[in-house]
């Protein structure tokens, strides 16, 4: 089978395409590199650089892809902020022409990456995917209306939708210091010992080792009962900012951190619901934050960041 991976070298994107390609997909990736690395696109995929905002470079995309795994975009929310048009048109104008390529050329579904930021404010409890959505965020804004253009379109095109919460892992971009919690706090500790938390240690969140998503949006492909779905993508484990500053300690002892002003359309705090998901994952256990620490710890040692 030919999967269309979009984001391809991104963080998740690359990842997600490695792991098709071992398993014996053939993988036609895409990627404009506005926030990825060539170097990050696996070897076997057949790349191709451009812009999905683009509708002539999208309607001229290997038309025999069967499934599109839709992963670039703009990833931070922080960042949403500085140009919401641009945001728009990353999360949500590619998504429409993804939708106009998969109904014309009959693609059997796609899957899309969404984000725990639809949800915006919630109560202190586990979240569940019919929580009524209010996000905070022109980010969240965006995820959440592609996510509506591919529920508009679900009778000529079937989707799966990710809502993914905070995942971390080998691959994330250690040079972005405006998305990515984990790899944020850990790129201060290489550079100065001393981390910067934008907002109070009492937020909490949900973080996912990246194998695990890998895992279950490779499962994904080919498993109709995951089609025309939402679901969310954490753990269900609430982790506050004090107890991952507290875990990455046990594994990088000699850090200082302090509180600083928090980020515009930051979620105070959100962890998920994952009944959904585990109906569909047969005795499936996730990484620990105490594993996934350790593991992308030692191997950012072993490529010498550390
Ligand atoms: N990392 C997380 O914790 C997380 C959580 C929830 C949702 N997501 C979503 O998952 C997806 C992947 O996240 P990531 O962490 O790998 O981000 P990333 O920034 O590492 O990867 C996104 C990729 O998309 C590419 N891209 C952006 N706009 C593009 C365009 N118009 N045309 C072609 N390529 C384009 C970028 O160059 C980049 O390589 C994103 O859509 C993000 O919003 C990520």
């Amino acid at each position: 089978m030919k999967l269309l991976v979009t984001g391809v070298a991104g963080f998740i994107g690359a990842k997600v395409a490695e792991t098709a390609l071992d398993k014996g997909y053939v993988v036609v990736g895409v990627d404009d590199l506005s926030q990825g690395y060539a170097s990050n696109v696996p070897k076997g995929c057949d790349f191709i650089n451009g812009n999905l905002i683009d509708p002539n470079f999208v309607d001229n995309l290997p038309k025999d892809c069967e499934v599109i795994l839709h992963l670039a975009g703009q990833s931070s929310g922080e960042v949403s902020f500085d140009n919401p048009v641009l945001d728009l048109e990353k999360n949500t104008i590619s998504t429409l022409n993804l939708i106009k390529y998969g109904i014309s050329n009959k693609v059997k579904k796609i899957v899309y990456a969404s984000s725990m930021s639809v949800y915006g404010a919630t109560e202190d409890r586990p979240i569940e995917e019919s929580y009524a959505c209010t996000p905070l965020s022109c980010y969240g804004v965006g995820k959440l209306s592609a996510e509506s253009y591919l529920r508009i379109y679900q009778d000529q095109l079937s989707h799966t939708i990710f809502r993914m919460f905070n995942v971390y892992g080998p691959g994330q971009d250690m040079s972005n210091l405006r998305q990515g919690m984990v790899s944020i706090y850990l790129a201060h500790i290489i550079k100065t010992k001393h981390v910067p938390v934008k907002g109070g240690v009492t937020r909490f969140r949900d973080f996912i080792y990246i194998d695990d998503v890998v895992n279950i949006w490779l499962q994904s492909i080919e498993n109709n009962d995951f089609n025309n779905k939402c679901f969310n993508l954490g753990t269900g484990v609430k982790t506050t900012v004090l107890e991952l500053l507290t875990k990455i300690q046990v594994v990088l002892p000699d850090f200082t951190w302090e509180e600083v002003q928090s980020t515009l359309g930051d979620q105070f705090g959100i962890y998920a619901d994952t009944k959904k998901i585990k109906n569909l994952l047969v005795n499936y256990s996730f990484t620990s934050l105490d594993v996934g620490l350790l593991k992308f710890v030692e191997c950012l040692q072993k490529n010498q960041n550390l």
